[in-house]
């Protein structure tokens, strides 16, 4: 990541304090001992490669050198800590709308179907293309800090993904034919992220939960969701207010705040 470039494409009087290194662990854990230690609202932290890259329940995510985006912006939102889902909803839907925006722009082609996995993965034609890591730090019911770490694929081609990965991940170069410019493409979402982070907290997060459901991918299919201590199973109905999911479940209707979800097609698991 070339800082200076990055600097000169967002221009002068941006809100962001950027800390841009060659190579990190995770940008998540630079950024919370940044927090920790009171660095303002909207600093950034972004690596060229990061060496121990954390995706959600302890996975490992994949960063190499040069071939996505892979940062943490640090927030200190006036918000209540309940509107903390609706956060992390918006921002997979900003993210989506973003590589959108930029397959429309470089493809006369078909548009690829983007879709949302509740609550944050963004896919392309159903494989992996961006995710989402949200940590926060709440103290009596104020929300002290929130990192926001994002991963994008952008350049990989489908061999340099690890061969676990090669089936079920994309990159924007792979929907685009083309590569991307890394420092360009961060500088333009952070000014779409700033813009329509701000905009919900005003309205307070109105409007976001229907725009959010019409890409949610799995809703109407049975799903099973894998909770702290047991799994639990039916069709997901959609997003309830808070952000939380609905399912229809032998039980009745259960809404549940967090977990890990996959499809169930004819018994199996998709
Ligand atoms: C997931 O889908 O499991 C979440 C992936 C989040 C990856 C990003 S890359 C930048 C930031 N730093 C990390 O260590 N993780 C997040």
């Amino acid at each position: 990541m070339d800082n200076e470039r990055l600097q000169i494409l967002l221009k002068e009087n941006h809100p962001f304090h950027i800390y841009s290194y060659a190579k990190a662990g995770s940008t998540n854990t630079e950024a919370e001992r940044k927090a920790r230690s009171g660095c303002p609202d909207w600093s950034v932290v972004v690596a060229g490669e990061q060496t121990a890259g954390k995706g959600r329940y302890r996975r490992r995510w994949e960063s190499p050198a040069g071939q996505g985006l892979w940062f943490s912006v640090v927030l200190r939102p006036a918000v209540a800590p309940e509107r903390i889902n609706l956060l992390n909803l918006l921002t997979a839907l900003i993210v989506s709308n973003f590589l959108e925006e930029k397959i429309a722009q470089s493809s006369t082609g078909k548009m690829p179907a983007v879709n949302l996995k509740w609550p944050n993965d963004i896919l392309i034609d159903g494989r992996k293309i961006a995710g989402i890591l949200l940590q926060s730090k709440i103290t009596s019911q104020t929300v002290e800090y929130l990192i926001v770490g994002i991963g994008i694929n952008i350049n990989q081609k489908q061999e340099d993904f690890p061969p676990e990965l090669r089936n079920t991940a994309t990159s924007l170069r792979m929907v685009t034919g083309k590569s991307w410019n890394l420092e360009e493409l961060l500088a333009q979402f952070l000014v779409n992220y700033y813009r329509d982070v701000n905009r919900a907290i005003a309205s307070d997060f109105e409007g976001i939960v229907p725009i959010y459901e019409r890409k949610l991918i799995h809703r109407g299919k049975h799903v099973q969701v894998k909770l702290p201590a047991h799994v639990i199973e039916g069709e997901m109905l959609g997003i309830d207010e808070k952000g939380y999911l609905l399912l229809e479940t032998a039980e009745g209707k259960r809404q549940i705040t967090a977990g890990d979800l996959w499809e169930i097609k004819n018994g199996v698991m998709k």
